[in-house]
């Protein structure tokens, strides 16, 4: 990013803050959450999901997600996160942010490093190097790790009886994999992460929410 003084001194007062978590770890729901907190408080707020939230990247993630795409590399993968991934941030993060929007996001590189390199073994170096490209540099000031177990997971996925897309319909040990992944992740990132228990009820996880972004915020203005 190539912010001048000035830019960096109104970015100073804005947060970009992202959610991570497996499948039916309440993210979208407490997203939905804190953008009406946020809009109450008369915020500007710019809700973005991964992958997706431009028209090219939309158009990556139907590949991502199609069913029919059973031969898809795991790096070739990678690769397509990464691309919707960095389009999105160019497009609608930075520009976003420099107009003084919080911008809120459901997934950003966190994922492909618990997914792809916890859960799918790709190497997780080459992972960081190239979310550092997809991510334009652009690290979130607060990541919400919405953080469940498996058991919990599955008792979410049948009481909701969904019909398993591509990348859900991979196994069980993948899920441990990737709730663990993040946990590290969580461990070796301690400033930027709040871990979240995700099996709280829904209100108390969004008061804890809108609590550890005051206190971010206050970090974040000293
Ligand atoms: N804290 C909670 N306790 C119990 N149920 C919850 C909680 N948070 C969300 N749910 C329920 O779990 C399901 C998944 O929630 P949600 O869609 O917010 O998860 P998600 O992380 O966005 O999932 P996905 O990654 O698949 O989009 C929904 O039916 C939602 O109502
Ligand atoms: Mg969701």
């Amino acid at each position: 990013m190539n912010f001048d003084l000035h830019n960096f001194i109104i970015l100073n007062s804005i947060m970009f803050i992202t959610f991570e978590g497996i499948d039916l770890s309440g993210k979208s729901t407490q997203i939905r959450l804190l953008e009406d907190y946020l809009k109450g408080k008369k915020k500007k707020v710019v809700i973005v999901r991964e992958p997706g939230g431009t028209v090219i990247s939309e158009k990556i993630r139907d590949i991502l997600l199609d069913k029919d795409h059973e031969l898809m590399d795991d790096t070739t993968e990678f690769m397509l996160f990464s691309a919707s991934r960095r389009q999105l941030t160019n497009e609608i993060i930075i520009p976003s942010l420099k107009s003084r929007h919080y911008v809120i996001s459901d997934r950003y590189f966190d994922s492909s490093t618990a997914y792809q390199g916890y859960g799918g073994g790709l190497d997780l170096k080459m992972i960081g190097a190239v979310n550092s490209i997809a991510s334009n540099g652009t690290v979130p000031d607060i990541t919400f790790l919405l953080d469940i177990d498996i058991n919990c997971w599955l008792k979410r996925k049948k009481s909701l009886s969904r019909s398993a897309d591509r990348i859900e319909s991979k196994k069980i040990t993948y899920y441990r994999k990737v709730i663990e992944g993040y946990r590290n992740i969580a461990r070796m990132n301690k400033k930027r992460f709040e871990v979240v228990d995700g099996s709280m009820n829904i209100d108390d996880i969004h008061r804890s929410l809108i609590s550890s972004i005051h206190r971010f915020e206050k970090r974040k203005s000293q």
